[in-house]
């Protein structure tokens, strides 16, 4: 057997391919930016077919960068930002619209329509979801209404629904000529329209959108010996390397971080933040905000599930920051600059920019900053930034804290932000727990690399992954109770002032 497995990881921002030994070491890796086309405010899109070059780029330089060939790859894995949403066509390829993103608010009106209906109530049961903008279903009943031919050509077999795992594997399995369309049950939880219980579409939830089954992928285990394919063997590779595990980067981060027993979770620091909880093979329903949702099946044992706290906005303000605010020119700048004050200054920022996910799930809100006096400045701006994404960290641990009864002794993160060294002592802080991050901060991709890896044997099973796990940094808290209190006192008030304001 080769001595590497790959991964693709097909995020929000960037495409990264990685490699990994044995031991679960990074050996190469390349990855490449694509452009957040914001067409208007709350819109949010991105062009599969860069995203498409982007991963023919990236597996080739990663290759090339670690001196390998395709062969060298024992199997590959996919990951992926979750619930954005492509619609193309089978006989040339051309999406039929440009990838709708999960930040993405536009389907408003979609989501508000089920919770009038009463529908909402069986998307909660059946998929575990609030009805929300967030997911998939939305999205794509907005294509099919809103952009020309595409529900006759749905109707007629000749349009494909997938997110950007089915996306990339459809056209790494062959694209036009023969390739696979299909996904794994993560990602397929994510679309409102699988059933938690059955792991296949519900006719009744697709009722609710009018999407025709015949648009939608089949639906397979995280990690499989056969049902993901082979590469193409023309480019990027050139080889015929199997396909062997496809999951959502949330769920690969969980699987990356080791999180394979009931009770254990991760929080991972990307464009926003997910906090994801294994609740084992029992379904449990959220009665605090969170979502219920798939943490990874393996080959035919049963699906294990997860509750997850999802928040939309939080890497992705230090890009605001950067790019809208123009107040830092690096995101490694927030931390400098949040560094030259004390403390927030009585300043709190909630950067509602796609509404509040969990535990709110209110897309009625809007971003505010309260509590402004003459004496703030940019320092303030940028540590009311950081504490906001531990803030909202927070207010998902307390809602899986009450929804489980597990109490967390320590917060395993992992992800972009947590290079930052004051953002993660002010989630030790804001928390009242220890804060600890991996030697490995790429769970993601590491993840995906695992799920391929067990389906064909190359690591033997999950107590094997384990051993791979290290812990490279840990942040003691230092609040005092008193101060923790009040600060989230003040950030809870804050959060009040941003509900309804799309409303008023
Ligand atoms: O649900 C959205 C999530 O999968 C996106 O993650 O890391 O690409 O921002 P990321």
């Amino acid at each position: 057997m080769a001595d590497f497995v790959g991964a693709v990881d097909q995020g929000t921002t960037s495409t990264r391919f990685m490699i990994f030994d044995h031991a679960g070491n990074e050996v190469a890796k390349h990855q490449l930016e694509h452009a957040q086309i914001l067409p208007r405010s709350g819109w949010v899109e991105h062009d599969p077919v860069e995203i498409w070059e982007r991963t023919n780029s990236v597996m080739q330089n990663a290759l090339r960068h670690g001196n390998l060939s395709p062969e060298d790859l024992a199997a590959i894995g996919i990951t992926n930002q979750r619930e954005t949403t492509v619609v193309w066509d089978p006989r040339n390829g051309r999406p039929y619209y440009n990838a709708i993103v999960w930040q993405d608010t536009r389907t408003d009106s979609i989501a508000a329509a089920l919770e009038r209906s009463g529908q909402g109530d069986v998307i909660r049961r059946k998929a575990g979801l609030p009805p929300a903008t967030y997911f998939s279903g939305g999205k794509i009943q907005w294509i099919l209404e809103n952009v020309d031919g595409v529900r006759e050509a749905a109707e007629q077999g000749h349009a494909l629904f997938g997110n950007t795992d089915s996306w990339v594997l459809w056209n790494l399995t062959g694209g036009p000529d023969g390739g696979i369309h299909a996904t794994d049950v993560t990602n397929a939880s994510r679309t409102m329209l699988m059933d938690l219980e059955t792991l296949d579409w519900d006719d009744e939830l697709l009722g609710f959108f009018g999407i025709p089954r015949a648009m939608l992928p089949s639906i397979n285990s995280s990690s499989h010996r056969e049902a993901y394919g082979v590469t193409r063997t023309s480019r990027p590779l050139r080889a015929a390397i199997p396909i062997t595990g496809v999951l959502g980067d949330q769920q690969a981060a969980t699987v990356g971080q080791v999180c394979y027993a009931p009770g254990e979770a991760k929080n991972t620091y990307g464009t926003g933040n997910f906090l994801v909880l294994n609740t084992g093979t029992e379904l449990v329903r959220s009665q605090h905000g969170l979502l219920t949702t798939v943490a990874y099946r393996f080959g035919d044992e049963p699906a294990v599930y997860a509750l997850e706290g999802s928040i939309a906005v939080t890497g992705s303000a230090v890009q605001w920051l950067r790019d809208q605010m123009k107040i830092i020119s690096t995101a490694a700048e927030s931390e400098t600059l949040a560094r030259t004050v004390e403390d927030n200054g009585g300043m709190y920022f909630v950067p509602a920019f796609s509404g509040l996910f969990a535990p709110y799930w209110r897309s009625d809100a809007r971003g505010a900053i309260v509590g402004l006096a003459r004496y703030n400045d940019n320092g303030h701006l940028a540590r009311a930034t950081l504490e906001s994404i531990c803030y909202q960290s927070r207010d998902v641990v307390e809602a899986m804290e009450q929804d489980s009864g597990v109490h967390l002794d320590v917060l395993k993160v992992d992800g972009g932000v947590t290079a930052n060294d004051l953002c993660m002592q002010i989630q030790a802080d804001v928390l009242g727990v220890p804060v600890s991050r991996p030697v490995v901060a790429e769970t993601t991709a590491l993840g995906a690399a695992y799920a391929a890896g067990l389906a064909i044997g190359f690591w033997r099973d999950t107590d094997e992954l384990r051993t791979h796990w290290q812990e490279s940094e840990r942040w003691q808290p230092q609040w005092s109770d008193e101060q923790r209190a009040e600060g989230y006192a003040g950030w809870k008030k804050a959060v009040e002032r941003t509900l309804d304001w799309a409303q008023v």
